[in-house]
């Protein structure tokens, strides 16, 4: 048992995603997106990070699905049915695939009152529901809404549920990316008159449009790649925007 049990984490170590069930795949992944409006495509009500990620960051074969639901809170998506068409998805890709269901919620959360303890059950039972799959669940805290100070730093007031969403994450080892912190760290060094240029429209501070999916999307696959080879390895890098990103530089 001690022997197998052994053999196994070498082998996740080597495949470079902690807590996947090793079986014969291909090498091809496959990313769920699962979350709200700031994930969901470039719509009138909604437009999030998650087309950027799938349409400029991930090497064919391997491909991204986006599942963002405008308005949805971790308990709309998992009754109003969303969850359970990520999960089948999730099952069908992961014979032969390796799956990665990325999980962010909390704008529509945090207006709930007395939610914080169903938001983290929630993220409980979807960290173990993905895994149930056989596929790999990514954390990752809602993105920074685009508000200014008079003084030029961010006041958003989602940094308690990004710091729920982490503690969720981290009693069972989940991976997952501090989208939040990153976000406003960004949006701090290339301030308002940039950050204007990346909302949907005019007076929408949440959504973004398809520049600012391009650019967060790119800052959740540099996250990524940051916590796993596996992903590295399949990720298409773009060594400019990567850089413009970590510089703190506006890309449009
Ligand atoms: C900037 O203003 C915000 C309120 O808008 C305040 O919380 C923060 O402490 C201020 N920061 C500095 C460096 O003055
Ligand atoms: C991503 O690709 C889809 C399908 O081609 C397109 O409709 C959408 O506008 C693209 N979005 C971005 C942000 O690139
Ligand atoms: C996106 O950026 C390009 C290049 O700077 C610009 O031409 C285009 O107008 C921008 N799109 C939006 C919606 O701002």
């Amino acid at each position: 048992m001690l022997f197998k049990k052994g053999i196994l984490s070498l082998l996740a170590c080597t495949a470079g995603a902690s807590g996947a069930h090793i079986r014969n795949r291909d090498t091809t992944s496959v990313f769920l997106l699962a979350g709200d409006s700031t994930t969901a495509k470039q719509t009138n009500g909604g437009g999030g990070w998650g087309e950027g990620f799938k349409n400029f960051t991930i090497n064919s074969p391997s491909f991204a699905v986006n599942y963002g639901h405008n308005g949805a809170t971790t308990s709309s998506f998992i009754s109003g049915g969303d969850w359970e068409t990520v999960l089948s998805a999730a099952s069908q890709h992961s014979a032969s695939k390796t799956v990665y269901v990325t999980i962010q919620f909390g704008h529509n959360d945090q207006k709930l009152s007395d939610f914080v303890e169903t938001y983290k059950s929630n993220l409980r039972r979807m960290i173990s529901d993905v895994e149930s799959r056989n596929a790999i669940p990514i954390i990752v805290t809602s993105i920074s809404r685009r508000k200014y100070g008079s003084n030029g730093t961010i006041k958003d007031t989602l940094a308690d549920w990004a710091g729920y969403a982490i503690s969720i994450a981290n009693e069972g080892g989940t991976m997952y990316i501090d989208l939040w912190k990153n976000s406003v760290e960004y949006l701090e060094k290339i301030g308002e008159t940039a950050a204007r240029k990346l909302d949907l429209k005019s007076g929408d501070a949440t959504h973004l449009n398809g520049n600012g999916s391009i650019v967060f999307g790119r800052m959740v696959m540099d996250l990524l790649c940051e916590k796993s080879a596996a992903i590295k390895a399949v990720a298409k890098q773009n060594e400019k925007m990567s850089g413009d990103i970590q510089a703190g530089r506006p890309i449009f």
